[in-house]
């Protein structure tokens, strides 16, 4: 296996131009959605196999069949378009967004069709500013060529999209929290149920998804689902885009079939470690997953081997880890960002963030006793299944994936009083402290606030 062109198309095409995308079979999927049955549409994309692309890997077929049909609902129904993308390490919606920001606008309006939404939201990540000029942009076109409003191409049906800008918070992309901030209300998750796709935005069925799910669409719906599902392994069909970050000598976005050996992906497509490094540790999707170590690398890069490993594949970031790496400043650096990010309304995240990063602060100046790295695993473990929703997991099973794999070096901080490794300085690339992040999220948002499309 290798480099996949599916949603990446590699020719010298400039795909934000709706010309452009046109001549490569752009919107014909639509036109072939509109000749089918609404509920077609959804099994084609069920039959391909297609696992959401945010994180959690649900049937996106299935979900969508969980709206309920137009005469059996009490409310017009809407999707949602989970374009917030603040895991650290995941960068891939915004490259979609950038190069293909039509599949995103044209695999919308099918599973708006598919489901009957008259309404699409896409929740934009606030700092991605060049990103939502892309996609307004887009939308104007597929306004100016009938794809957007009363009656697209004739079908009779008719859907409007508006974008919206969220405004720095990783919460937000948490679906339910996501609702509430469409709303215009603190971004705060909800508890389930009620699910989305029975009370969502303003109390009425809603479909939220991935952009890059969604942008997958127009392929499925082109190819067949038959023909996508042939894609990938077993149970994870299909293309991924993977993040690839840290020490790696090519760092990217690369799209590639579900399946393909993460040591594939580390060596021969990102060129390995530099500097004539070993490899330490990998974070296989996202920060808020469990770390596999070192001789893991030949674990396939799909959602069941993942779950074998004891891990997930999260939202697809890859993020390489070398043997200057501290594990306890690690394990530091991602507590902190979830302590800063916890929206603080449920008491276990709150408080159990707070409480792990005061331990692993003491554990890395050298400061903290053998009880602590107890408690800290016990902090981990009062957190995990406890909360209103899966932040405090993404905060707590990192952390201790961290301890149980690397329990001896959580060991020498206590026992030399002290960080064997240098501190900070020795995650050079690996995922930015959580002050960086923040000054470049002040930057990027405070700038003129834009007429929504
Ligand atoms: C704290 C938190 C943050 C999340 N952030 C995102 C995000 O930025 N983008 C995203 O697509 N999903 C995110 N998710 C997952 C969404 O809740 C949801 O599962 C996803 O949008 C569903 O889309 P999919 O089924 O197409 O994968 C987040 C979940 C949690 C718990």
């Amino acid at each position: 296996m290798a480099l996949k062109e599916l949603l990446f198309d590699h020719s010298d095409r400039d795909l934000t131009r709706i010309e452009e995308y046109r001549a490569v079979g752009g919107y014909e999927g639509l036109r072939t959605a509109f000749g089918m049955e609404r509920d077609a549409v959804i099994e084609d994309v069920l039959n391909s196999g297609l696992r959401g692309r945010g994180g959690a890997g649900f049937p996106a077929g299935r979900k969508a069949g969980f709206i309920p049909k137009p005469g059996q609902r009490h409310a017009p129904a809407y999707l949602t378009v989970n374009a917030d993308e603040s895991e650290p390490g995941t960068f891939k919606d915004r490259e979609i967004m950038l190069r293909i920001p039509h599949a995103v606008i044209e695999g919308s309006l099918m599973a708006a069709y598919g489901i009957d939404a008259g309404e699409i939201f896409i929740y934009l990540r606030g700092e991605y500013l060049q990103e939502f000029e892309v996609m307004k942009a887009a939308l104007e076109e597929a306004r100016a060529e009938g794809l957007v409003g009363d009656d697209i191409l004739g079908s009779g049906w008719g859907c409007t999209i508006v974008l919206h800008r969220g405004a720095g918070a990783y919460i937000c992309g948490e679906e339910t929290a996501l609702l509430e901030s469409l709303e215009g209300n603190r971004g705060q998750p909800r508890s389930k149920p009620p699910f989305p796709a029975i009370s969502g935005v303003y109390g009425a069925p809603t479909l939220i998804n991935n952009v890059e799910t969604l942008a997958t669409y127009p392929f499925i719906l082109r190819m067949g689902g038959g023909e996508y599902a042939k894609l990938g392994v077993e149970n994870s069909a299909g293309t991924r885009v993977f993040s690839l970050s840290g020490n790696v000598a090519n760092g990217g976005n690369y799209e590639l079939e579900l399946g393909t050996p993460l040591r594939e992906l580390v060596y021969e497509i990102g060129g390995g470690i530099p500097g004539g490094r070993q490899l330490k540790a990998i974070i296989p999707g996202g920060s808020s997953v469990p770390v596999l170590s070192a001789d893991e690398v030949d674990t396939p890069l799909d959602f069941d081997a993942m779950a074998e490993a004891g891990t997930m594949l999260g939202s697809g970031a890859v993020i390489v880890i070398d043997d200057r790496a501290c594990m306890v400043q690690l394990g530091l650096r991602v507590a902190q960002f979830y302590m800063h990010e916890s929206c603080g309304k449920c008491t276990p995240c709150r408080e159990g963030t707070r409480w792990m990063v005061q331990i692993l602060k003491k554990l890395e100046d050298g400061t903290a006793d053998q009880g602590e790295l107890d408690l800290l695993l016990n902090v981990c473990d009062r957190i995990l299944g406890n909360c209103l929703c899966p932040l405090g997991d993404a905060a707590a099973m990192p952390i201790a994936s961290y301890v149980a794999k690397f329990r001896e070096e959580y060991q020498r901080h206590i026992d030399e009083g002290g960080c064997p490794f240098g501190g900070e300085s020795s995650l050079a690339g690996v995922l930015a402290p959580v002050d960086q992040h923040h000054a470049h999220q002040r930057a990027q948002i405070e700038v003129p606030v834009h007429e929504l499309a």
